[in-house]
């Protein structure tokens, strides 16, 4: 029996980073329930063989943009526009890491981490408002869900000075869309979350693992059904009352410290 008040079956997503890590668990999540999803990455290659092995859970289409890039963003957007009129559900989630330090911080590795994480979710909501209007339905909003970090909730045990402020900025940018396109329709929410595994986060590695267990009450790292079950719920009639929040996805760890 499908639970109307968590159906999802019929959207359209687009989900960033769906290629890999937390984006591909999102994008399991919304295809295996019915819902058109879409997936960027930068691989065209990449991004179809990841699209193939989706497809046999539910209908996934690849597609393309470097989104460190303007010129990326657009073409992602356009390319999506080409193909759909309406959009319910854009997950904001590709997020990139560089050095972080005080002492090896650049200005390319801060400018890399602010385009990725800050500057590319905001122009693509920019570039695909017509779609998200069109992704309205009544009693039913479009949907922005941007991923942030519990890295832009608190300061972490090592240095992560851009990353952390690109989350931060992530969250509140969450909250000034929210803002501005309540009153159409559209919500925007931001998961922030803990560890996940990842080729980001390696959780078996000895230091995410010792982290694990010291800081995080529920003593694991999260999983896939974590992560879709947030999404799920955001996206579907449970969640179409919830709007410019940032919730913390992490076992615990907010919370304890
Ligand atoms: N894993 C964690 O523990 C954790 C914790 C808190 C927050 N997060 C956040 O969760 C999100 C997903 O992270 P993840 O752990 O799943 O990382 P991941 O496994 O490294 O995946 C990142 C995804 O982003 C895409 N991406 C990176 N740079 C891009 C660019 N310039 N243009 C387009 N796509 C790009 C990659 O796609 P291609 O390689 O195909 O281009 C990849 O699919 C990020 O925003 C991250 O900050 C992760």
């Amino acid at each position: 029996m499908t639970d109307e008040l968590f159906d999802v079956t019929g959207k359209v997503a687009l989900v960033t980073g769906g290629t890999g890590g937390i984006g591909g668990m999102i994008a399991r999540g919304l295809a295996s329930r019915g819902v058109r999803t879409y997936i960027a990455g930068r691989d065209a290659q990449k991004a179809a063989s990841v699209a193939d092995e989706i497809s046999k859970l539910g209908e996934c289409i690849p597609l393309v943009g470097d989104l460190a890039e303007p010129e990326g963003v657009a073409a992602l957007a356009a390319a999506f526009a080409e193909r759909e009129d309406a959009l319910h559900i854009l997950v904001n989630n590709a997020g990139a890491l560089g050095p972080d330090s005080l002492a090896e911080s650049t200005t390319d590795s801060w400018d890399r981490i602010m385009e990725v994480n800050v500057r590319a979710p905001f122009q693509l909501v920019q570039h695909l408002v017509p779609q998200l209007r069109a992704g309205v339905r009544p009693d039913d909003p479009a949907r922005i869900i941007n991923i942030g970090s519990i890295g832009g909730l608190h300061i972490p045990n090592w240095e992560a000075h851009a990353y952390g402020a690109s989350k931060a900025a992530l969250h509140h940018l969450t909250r000034s869309l929210a803002k501005k396109l309540g009153r159409e329709g559209i919500t925007a929410n931001a998961i922030a979350p803990g560890p996940f595994p990842t080729s980001m986060t390696d959780t078996a590695a000895e230091t995410v693992r010792k982290n694990v267990q010291t800081y995080i009450p529920l003593e694991r790292a999260g999983e896939e059904k974590d992560v879709q079950g947030v999404v799920v719920f955001l996206s579907s009639r449970a969640g179409a009352y919830i709007n410019g929040i940032t919730i913390p996805l992490d076992g615990g760890y907010m919370a304890a410290l």
